[in-house]
């Protein structure tokens, strides 16, 4: 349960979870390291509580248009970083992670111009940084990941170890969690792969989900609540903190460690 990577539609709370996600383990004594694997996550770092963002790993490449040349076979792995077989956090240059009380945050890439075509290059290096990327014991990665599916198709799914898929209260939240949860559970098998609802607004709806998702197979890990403080946080950009997420959080941690 290494490297988790947090999934779901648009605006579900992939960012929230993930933050929520890596207070958590550090509280309960892992090095986290955060890994921005989505271009549209411009505030993840304040989320986080750190004072500015990383520069992309992508500038480490020479930008998108050099990324499968970088990793093609003839490349030379004393020349880069990130072509290395292992990669430790400690290897990577100061600028490109940044760090406060035991959260690290990296960030893929982020699209700079128009036209710069698709986003292939940037799900590339997500799949080759964190194939590559060599934990310690005592440490773990969460993966915020862009919304949607086509991170599967990209393959960077293929060393996550665990994957949380993010259900807000919509009919379409819930279409693309059953995709998800197939896509998924074929990458890192059914045990590993779970939905968390986010953002419900009662009980009774947290119970109709529930048991919505249980009876298409998918486990539900838990349910955080709507909750003012977060979406004031999120509002004003301020780092992400609120007893009723927290505590709603602690018991999807008990059941993921
Ligand atoms: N538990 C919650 N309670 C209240 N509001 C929430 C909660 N979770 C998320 N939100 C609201 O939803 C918004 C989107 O959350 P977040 O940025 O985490 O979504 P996302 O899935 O990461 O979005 P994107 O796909 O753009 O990266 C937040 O700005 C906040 O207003
Ligand atoms: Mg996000």
């Amino acid at each position: 349960m290494k490297k988790i990577s947090v999934c779901g539609k648009g605006g579900s709370g992939k960012s929230v979870i993930a933050a929520l996600l890596a207070n958590g383990m550090r509280e309960r004594g892992y090095r986290v390291l955060v890994v921005d694997s989505d271009e549209s996550n411009p505030g993840l770092y304040r989320m986080l509580g750190l004072k500015k963002r990383p520069d992309p790993l992508l500038g480490l490449v020479g930008g998108k248009k050099n990324v499968f040349r970088t990793f093609s076979e003839e490349s030379d792995p004393s020349k880069n970083i990130l072509t290395q077989e292992e990669i430790r956090t400690a290897d990577l240059p100061r600028q490109y992670i940044v760090e406060t009380d035991g959260i690290r945050l990296v960030c893929i890439g982020k699209v700079l111009q128009s036209l710069e075509g698709c986003a292939c290059p940037m799900g590339a290096l997500s799949r080759e940084f964190l194939k590559r990327l060599c934990l310690q014991e005592d440490e773990v990665a969460i993966v915020d990941m862009e919304a949607g599916i086509e991170h599967f198709g990209r393959g960077v799914e293929t060393s996550i170890d665990s994957v949380l898929i993010v259900v807000e209260p919509s009919f379409d939240s819930l279409e693309l969690a059953e995709k998800i949860n197939t896509l998924a559970a074929a990458e890192v098998g059914m045990d590993n792969t779970w939905t968390i609802l986010n953002k419900v607004m009662s009980e009774e709806i947290t119970l109709k989900l529930r048991d919505e998702l249980e009876r298409k197979s998918m486990a539900v890990i838990g349910s955080i609540g709507y909750d003012p403080d977060v979406f004031q946080s999120c509002l004003e950009g301020r780092p992400l903190h609120s007893n009723k997420a927290e505590k709603d959080f602690e018991k999807v941690l008990d059941q993921l460690l």
